[in-house]
C-alpha cells in the first residue's frame, strides 16, 4: 500500500492532494451526466494505527466513530490528543479506515469521461484503483473528484484509505464533533468525453436602466440559452448585455432557465442546466448593496449537521431548515464554517437567502502558534481550501460574500488567500473576521459585540479592549480594538452575534435595533441555527441528546454544541420564536391614534399585504378591523389610524396588530385584576413555607411551597464551570441555591414571613380569607443580584392541565420575550417544560395575569391582584431534579406537577458564548422592589 509515500503526504502540510480534477460547478440532475450512487455496505477494515485492521462491512455514508470504531471528541476550540501543537501529529495515534468495492460500469460508459467523486471524506483520504495508488485529498467538506476514464473497467476495485488525523485537520478545528470516515455520498459519473470540464456564469443588474448581463466563461464552444433564446454563442469568454430581466434578491429571488450546450463533431451534445438570477452586489461607502439598494443581513449561521446521519443530512432536512429560517424572517444564511453541499446554494438561491460562504480553514486552537499565519508551509492548504469554495460556488446568485474561513489567526496566508479569490471571482465581497488590521476584509466584521460596541461602532468611536479581552484571546477569544478611522469607510457586520447556547438568546432585540440604526451596520448572523448533539438510542424507545462527554470520552467542552435556535431534530428552540419577531421586516410602533409602520425591506413595499388589528382581553379579540393598503417604500414609515377604544372591566387588555404573514406588535393596553371565587380555604405555614392549602377540605399539595432563590443553572449561569466543572461551587447559581437552602425567616409571624438571604430582603404574608388564600411577596436586592424570588412546591398529582393569561405560547424571560405575546394559552403539564439537551431552568412564562391548573376535578387558580404581573413555570418534576440530570432523557416525562411562582426571575443573557452578561433590564439588581399579590382560589368540582 506505499505506507511511506502515504505517511508523507498526510505528515507534510504542503501536500493538499494531488490526482484529483480541479473543483467546479456541480452538474445538476438535468445535465447530460449520468451517476450511480455509491451508497451502500463497502468492505471495511479499521486500525487504530495506520495499519490493516481485521476486514468486516460498513455502511457507505458514515462516521465511524459511532459504529464502534474509535472515540467521538466534541471540542470547542481544542483539538484531539492526536494533534500536536507543534503542527506535529502523533505517530501512534493515526485511526486509519480503509474502504474496498468494485466499480460496476455500464458497458455504454466506453468513450466518456468516467470520474469517482466524493462529496466529503473526514480528514484525508487516498484511492487506490486496482491496487495503484492514484490521489491523495484534503478538504473534508469540499470533497474529491478523480479522472477514472480509460483506467476502470468494470470489475475494478477500488481502495479508499482515510485517514482520521491528517494535517487538514489542523485547518478543520471548527468546534464541531471531530469524526471521521466517508460522510457524504460517493458517485460515479459519466458525461461526454468532450464536455467543458467547467463552466463559469457570472451575472450582473444594473438597477439604474434596469437590465440583466451575463457572461459564460469555458474552454469549450457552446451555445447559451436563456429561457428559449439563444443569448451567445463561441468560446472563450461571452457576453450577453441588455438583458430585459426582473433582478435576483432574497426579497425576489427569481431565477432563470440558462442552457449551456456543446456540440461534439459527432453530434454528441452536452448540455449543462443552471437556474440563474441577475444582481449586483457591492460595497458603496459604508453600505453593502445589492441592486443598489442597502441590505441588512437578517443572518443565522448553520451547520451542515444532522443528529444520526451527521453531514449526510437528508435533503428534505435540509429543506426544512431553509424553510423555517424563510418563516422566521431569516435573509442571510453563513455557511459556518465550511462550503455546503451543492443543494444548500440551490435552496438559497430559490427561496431566497444571501450565502456567505465560508472556506473549510480554521486553526482555533493553533492560531496563536502561527499556523498557518505567515508560514508558506501552510499557505497552500488555505489557498486550496478557497479556491476549492470559489470554483464550486461561484455560479450561484444567493452567495455575495467570499469568507475566508473562521478563527485561523491573521497573517500572510489570508493575503494570498484574497488574492486568490479575487483572481477566481471579483464580484463580491471579501470577509475574514480574524483580520487584525483590515486590510484583507472587505467588511469590519466582529464576533459577539455588545449593544454597547455596536453602538460605538454605529457612532464611529475607536474601539478598545481591555485586559480581561486581551487574556481570553491568548485562550479562544478574538477581540480586537481598532481607532475609527481604521474601520471607518466599510461596512460593519457580526458574523456571529445573540449566542443562542440552550436556555439562552436573551437580548437579541437591542441587536437587530442596532443594526438597523446606524447606516454602517450591515447586519448580523446569530449563532446558530442547530444544535450539534448526536442521537443516542437507549432502552424503551428513549434517545439521548449526546453531548460532548457522552461517550466516556474525554477531553470534551460539553454542552457548547448545542447552540441552535431549533434542536438537533429541528424541532424549534424557544429562542425560535425570539427569533422570527425580532427579525421580521416590518416594524410597528404606536402612536396617539395608531400605529406607525416602518418597511425594514430592500425591496418589497408591501404591496398586497394588509395590516390586521384586534382588540383581545384575556386573549379573546373583543374587536377588530382590517386596514387594505399600506403601501410603503422600502425603508421608508407611514402611520396608520386604528380606531382606538377604551377598555372597560377587568382582564388584561392587549392591541394586536398583524401585517402580512410575518410582521406583527401586541400593545398592552392595561391590567385590570378581577377578584376570584373559592371554595372554604384554609392555609398553614410553618417557618416561611406553605405547608398546607385546602379548599373545600381537600389538600392541594403534595409538598410544601418554600421560598425559591435560585435555579438549575442555565449553561450561561455556568459560565466557565461550563469549561472546568470543578469552577461549579463558585458560580453565582450555586451560592444561591446554598444559601436558599439554608435561609429560615429571622422572623415568622401568624403567616407573615421575613428573611434576610445574601443582603436580599424578602418578605412573605399568607393569609385564608373568603375569597381564598391571599399570598404576597416583596423582595429587594441587596448588593449581590437576585436569581429570583418566588415559591416552588409540588401540587396534588391530579393536576394536569394549565391555563395561563400572560406571555406565550412557549417559554420566555424577562430578556427573551418579545416573540411570545400575551394572550390566553393552554398546555398539559408534560408540555409546559421545554426539553433542553443538557437539562437547565426552563418553562418560564412572564407577564402573568393569573393561571389555572385543573385535573381530577380539582382546579387551582392564582391571580394577581395586586402589584407587578408575576413569572411561573409548572413542570413535571422538581428544581432538584432538574438540576441532577445531565440528560433530558434522565428527567421524568411524567409526575406530579411542580410549580414556581415568581415575582421576578432573571434573564438568560447570552450576548457572549456561555456569558450571562444580563444587560440592564434583564437585572435583579439592587435598588428595585418586586412585589405581587396573588389570590390563589380552589374548587374541588
Ligand atoms: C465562535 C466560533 C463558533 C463557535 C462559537 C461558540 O467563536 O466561531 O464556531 O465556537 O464561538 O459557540
Ligand atoms: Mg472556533
Amino acid at each position: 500500500m506505499n505506507l511511506d509515500r502515504m505517511r508523507r503526504d498526510v505528515e507534510d502540510p504542503t501536500i493538499v492532494g494531488w490526482g484529483r480534477m480541479p473543483q467546479r460547478a456541480e452538474r445538476s440532475e438535468a445535465d447530460t451526466i449520468e451517476r450511480i450512487s455509491l451508497r451502500g455496505t463497502w468492505a471495511f477494515a479499521w486500525s487504530p494505527t495506520m495499519a490493516e485492521g481485521p476486514w468486516g462491512e460498513t455502511e457507505v455514508p458514515a462516521v465511524w466513530e459511532l459504529n464502534g470504531y474509535g472515540t467521538p471528541y466534541y471540542l470547542a476550540f481544542r483539538y484531539p490528543p492526536a494533534i500536536g501543537k507543534d503542527g506535529r501529529l502523533d505517530p501512534h495515534d493515526r485511526p486509519t479506515g480503509i474502504y474496498r468495492r468494485r466499480l460496476d460500469i455500464p458497458g455504454d460508459w466506453a468513450g466518456r469521461r468516467v470520474t469517482l467523486r466524493f462529496e466529503s471524506v473526514k480528514s484525508a483520504f487516498h484511492l487506490l484503483l486496482d491496487g495503484e495508488l492514484i490521489g491523495y485529498s484534503e478538504g473534508s467538506m469540499t470533497g474529491a473528484t478523480f479522472d477514472l476514464t480509460d483506467r476502470a473497467t468494470t470489475g475494478s476495485e477500488i481502495t479508499v484509505v482515510v485517514h482520521r488525523y491528517s494535517t487538514g485537520t489542523y485547518l478543520e478545528d471548527q468546534d464541531m464533533w471531530f469524526l471521521s470516515g466517508i460522510t457524504r455520498d460517493v458517485w460515479l459519473e459519466a458525461e461526454p468525453a468532450h464536455a467543458p470540464w467547467d463552466i463559469v456564469v457570472t451575472t450582473d443588474f444594473d438597477h439604474v436602466e434596469n437590465r440583466g448581463s451575463l457572461r459564460v466563461e469555458t474552454d469549450a464552444h457552446v451555445q447559451v440559452h436563456l429561457g428559449d433564446d439563444l443569448i451567445a454563442e463561441g468560446a472563450g469568454s461571452l457576453e450577453a448585455v441588455d438583458l430585459r430581466v426582473s433582478p435576483w434578491s432574497a426579497e425576489t429571488p427569481i431565477l432563470y432557465d440558462l442552457r449551456v450546450t456543446t456540440t461534439a463533431d459527432d453530434g454528441t451534445r452536452d448540455v449543462r442546466h443552471l437556474r440563474t438570477g441577475f444582481r449586483r452586489v457591492e460595497i458603496v461607502g459604508e453600505q453593502l448593496r445589492v441592486n443598489g439598494r442597502p441590505i441588512v443581513l437578517h443572518g443565522v449561521n448553520r451547520h451542515d449537521f444532522h443528529p444520526e446521519r451527521i453531514w449526510d443530512v437528508p435533503a428534505d432536512v435540509r429543506e426544512h431548515d431553509i424553510a423555517l429560517m424563510k418563516a422566521a424572517n431569516v435573509n442571510a444564511l453563513r455557511l459556518s464554517h465550511y462550503p455546503n453541499p451543492d443543494q444548500v446554494y440551490r435552496l438559497a438561491d430559490e427561496h431566497g437567502l444571501y450565502v456567505m460562504d465560508e472556506a473549510e480553514v480554521e486553526s482555533h486552537g493553533v492560531r496563536r502558534r502561527g499556523i498557518p499565519g505567515d508560514d508558506p508551509a501552510w499557505q497552500p492548504s488555505v489557498l486550496a481550501r478557497v479556491e476549492a469554495m470559489v470554483r464550486r460556488s461561484r455560479n450561484h446568485p444567493s452567495v455575495i460574500m467570499w469568507s475566508l474561513g473562521n478563527e485561523a489567526g491573521d497573517g500572510e496566508a489570508f493575503r494570498a488567500a484574497k488574492r486568490a479569490v479575487l483572481a477566481l471571482d471579483d464580484g463580491r465581497p471579501v470577509h475574514y473576521e480574524g483580520d487584525t488590521t483590515l486590510t484583507t476584509s472587505d467588511v469590519y466584521s466582529l464576533m459577539y459585540p455588545t449593544p454597547q460596541l455596536e453602538r460605538r461602532i454605529g457612532e464611529h468611536r475607536d474601539v478598545r479592549i481591555n485586559l480581561i479581552q486581551k487574556l481570553f484571546n491568548k485562550l479562544a477569544g478574538d477581540d480586537k480594538a481598532f481607532p475609527a478611522a481604521r474601520y471607518t469607510g466599510r461596512p460593519v457586520i457580526a458574523c456571529e452575534y445573540a449566542h443562542a447556547m440552550e436556555n439562552s438568546f436573551g437580548n437579541v432585540a437591542d441587536h437587530v435595533e442596532n443594526f438597523h440604526r446606524y447606516p454602517n451596520w450591515a447586519g448580523g448572523f446569530v449563532w446558530d441555527w442547530v444544535d450539534q448533539t448526536i442521537a443516542v438510542p437507549l432502552k424503551d424507545d428513549l434517545v439521548r441528546q449526546a453531548y460532548g462527554g457522552a461517550f466516556g470520552e474525554t477531553p470534551t467542552d460539553r454542552w457548547f454544541c448545542a447552540n441552535g435556535v431549533v434542536a438537533a431534530d429541528r424541532t424549534p428552540h424557544p429562542a425560535y420564536d425570539e427569533l422570527a419577531k425580532v427579525y421580521q421586516h416590518v416594524v410597528i410602533t404606536r402612536t396617539p391614534d395608531g400605529v406607525r409602520l416602518t418597511n425594514r425591506h430592500s425591496f418589497d413595499d408591501l404591496t398586497g399585504r394588509a395590516l390586521c388589528w384586534r382588540l383581545e382581553r384575556d386573549g379573546a379579540t373583543v374587536a377588530s378591523g382590517q386596514v387594505k393598503d399600506i403601501v410603503t417604500a422600502p425603508g421608508a414609515s407611514r402611520e396608520v389610524r386604528l380606531p382606538i377604544m377604551p377598555v372597560a372591566g377587568p382582564g388584561l387588555w392587549a392591541l394586536m396588530v398583524e401585517v402580512g404573514d410575518t410582521a406583527w406588535e401586541q400593545f398592552e393596553l392595561a391590567r385590570i385584576p378581577a377578584t376570584g371565587f373559592s371554595e372554604w380555604a384554609a392555609v398553614d405555614t410553618h417557618d416561611g413555607a406553605i405547608t398546607s392549602l385546602r379548599f373545600g377540605g381537600v389538600e392541594f399539595l403534595s409538598s410544601p411551597l418554600r421560598l425559591n432563590l435560585w435555579r438549575a443553572a442555565t449553561d450561561n449561569d455556568r459560565g466557565l464551570a461550563s469549561f472546568a466543572p470543578v469552577l461549579t461551587p463558585l458560580t453565582g447559581v450555586s451560592a444561591w441555591r446554598r444559601a436558599n437552602r439554608r435561609a429560615r425567616p429571622y422572623r415568622s409571624d401568624r403567616g407573615r414571613s421575613r428573611w434576610r438571604v445574601r443582603g436580599a430582603d424578602i418578605r412573605l404574608a399568607v393569609e385564608a380569607t373568603d375569597r381564598g388564600v391571599r399570598v404576597e411577596m416583596w423582595a429587594a436586592a441587596g448588593r449581590r443580584e437576585l436569581v429570583r424570588a418566588g415559591l416552588t412546591g409540588t401540587l396534588d398529582s391530579r393536576f394536569d392541565h394549565v391555563e395561563w393569561i400572560g406571555r406565550g405560547r412557549g417559554e420566555n424571560y424577562r430578556d427573551r420575550c418579545s416573540g411570545s405575546p400575551l394572550g390566553r394559552w393552554s398546555r398539559s403539564v408534560e408540555e409546559f417544560p421545554h426539553a433542553y439537551a443538557h437539562p437547565q431552568e426552563n418553562g418560564n412564562r412572564t407577564g402573568l395575569e393569573k393561571l389555572t391548573l385543573t385535573g381530577g376535578g380539582l382546579t387551582l387558580t392564582v391571580r394577581r391582584i395586586a402589584g407587578n404581573p408575576f413569572e411561573a413555570s409548572v413542570r413535571p418534576y422538581t428544581q432538584e431534579q432538574l438540576a441532577a440530570a445531565a440528560y433530558a432523557d434522565e428527567l421524568p416525562a411524567t409526575g406530579p406537577a411542580t410549580l414556581s411562582l415568581d415575582v421576578a426571575h432573571r434573564g438568560v443573557g447570552g450576548d457572549k458564548p456561555g456569558d450571562l452578561r444580563l444587560q440592564p433590564a434583564a437585572r435583579l439588581a439592587r435598588g428595585r422592589t418586586w412585589h405581587t399579590a396573588w389570590l390563589i382560589e380552589g374548587m374541588t368540582k
